[in-house]
């Protein structure tokens, strides 16, 4: 048994920041942001309305419309969160009592930031592969404008808020679950973010800072387009397939140049990377399962299709899956 995708849903927070609104405020343009990103506008929440529980209760109930199932028969909900609005209860019970779960219903969170939803995939597809889940919401969401140093034009730019929802039926006829996962917990000092509740630091200098992203921008570069593709080739040849017969490579979305030369590196037409970075930048864990929800409305996600998902992030931590949709 495997869990097969029979439903997707996302929430896309109403506000929508451009590019030449922080030119409004920062030393930066929209020719700078869009050549070196990508991006062109993200969404930003209200943080009234939409915060990361919220925003993970309504893509979770659009996952379970587009199933068409009964809430009370889902076993598991993971969801990936690295900016909780709550530090308890998780995401996951938030969801649970939103939707009308049962109590025969596991629920707790992953905290893997950008690759959590790949995280959260793996964590759920071992509770189905091991006969503990049928039927299981997998999650990402987050409000990253929880974290953004609005006065650092190299890493608030990047970053947008949502959440994505994936529901997973456990499928006889489903492939295994091939999947890698690697960290460096050596190098994660490029990408970092302390927790604010340090009383015996509240009055050090910049701690307002260092509860905010920092981040090497250059460094994670590097290292993106240097582990991303290598994983790729690796998972093709542990699991032995071809990637030119993937259909799609799902690659988190945080800068469109990483994607590119991914692409380039491993050989692969650019125009099986969708990309949905220049509307929402950097979604951290929400940004694979609002792709995949866009790209099943668009049409262009069909049933039996190979899909490579891959994504990086703080940790430093990166990872691929194979799957078929
Ligand atoms: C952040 C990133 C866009 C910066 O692009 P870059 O080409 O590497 O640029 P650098 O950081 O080397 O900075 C080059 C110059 O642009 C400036 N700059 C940085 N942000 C800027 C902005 N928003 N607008 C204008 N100039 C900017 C820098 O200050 C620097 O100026 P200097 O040469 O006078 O010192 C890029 O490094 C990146 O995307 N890295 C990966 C980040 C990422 O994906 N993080 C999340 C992982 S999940």
């Amino acid at each position: 048994m495997t869990g097969r995708i029979i439903g997707l849903g996302s929430y896309i927070p109403k506000k929508i920041v451009t590019n030449d609104d922080f030119a409004a405020f920062l030393d930066t343009s929209d020719e700078w942001i869009t050549e070196r990103t990508g991006i062109k506008e993200r969404h930003i929440a209200d943080h009234i309305t939409e915060k990361p529980s919220t925003m993970a209760v309504e893509a979770a109930k659009k996952a379970i419309e587009d199933a068409g199932i009964d809430p009370k028969d889902i076993d598991l909900i993971v969801t990936a969160c690295t900016t909780p609005d709550l530090v308890i209860p998780s995401m996951s019970c938030v969801v649970h009592e939103a939707i009308g779960a049962s109590e025969n219903c596991g629920c707790f969170d992953v905290n893997s930031a950008c690759p959590g939803f790949v995280a959260a995939w793996n964590t759920v597809q071992s509770f189905i592969e091991t006969g503990n889940a049928k039927l299981a919401l997998c999650i990402g969401t987050e409000c990253n404008s929880n974290f953004a140093n609005y006065n650092d034009r190299g890493t608030c730019i990047l970053f947008g808020d949502g959440a994505g929802a994936a529901l997973l039926k456990a499928d006889e006829s489903a492939k295994p679950n091939q999947f890698i996962m690697r960290s460096s917990g050596a190098r994660g000092g490029c990408l970092r973010c302390e927790a604010a509740r340090q009383p015996d630091r509240w009055e050090e200098e910049d701690f307002k800072t260092a509860t905010s992203f920092y981040m090497q921008g250059r460094e994670v570069f590097k290292f993106a387009v240097s582990e991303v593709p290598q994983i790729i080739k690796d998972l093709s040849e542990k699991f032995s397939f071809d990637l030119n017969d993937i259909d799609m490579f799902i690659l988190h979305q945080a800068n469109a140049r990483i994607i590119e030369a991914t692409a380039k590196k491993l050989g692969i037409p650019r125009d099986r990377f969708p990309m949905n970075i220049m509307n929402y930048g950097n979604a951290s864990s929400a940004s694979i399962p609002m792709l995949l929800t866009s790209l099943k409305a668009e049409g262009r996600l069909k049933p039996g299709m190979k899909i490579v998902m891959a994504s990086f992030g703080a940790g430093l931590t990166w990872d691929a899956n194979y799957i078929i949709f």
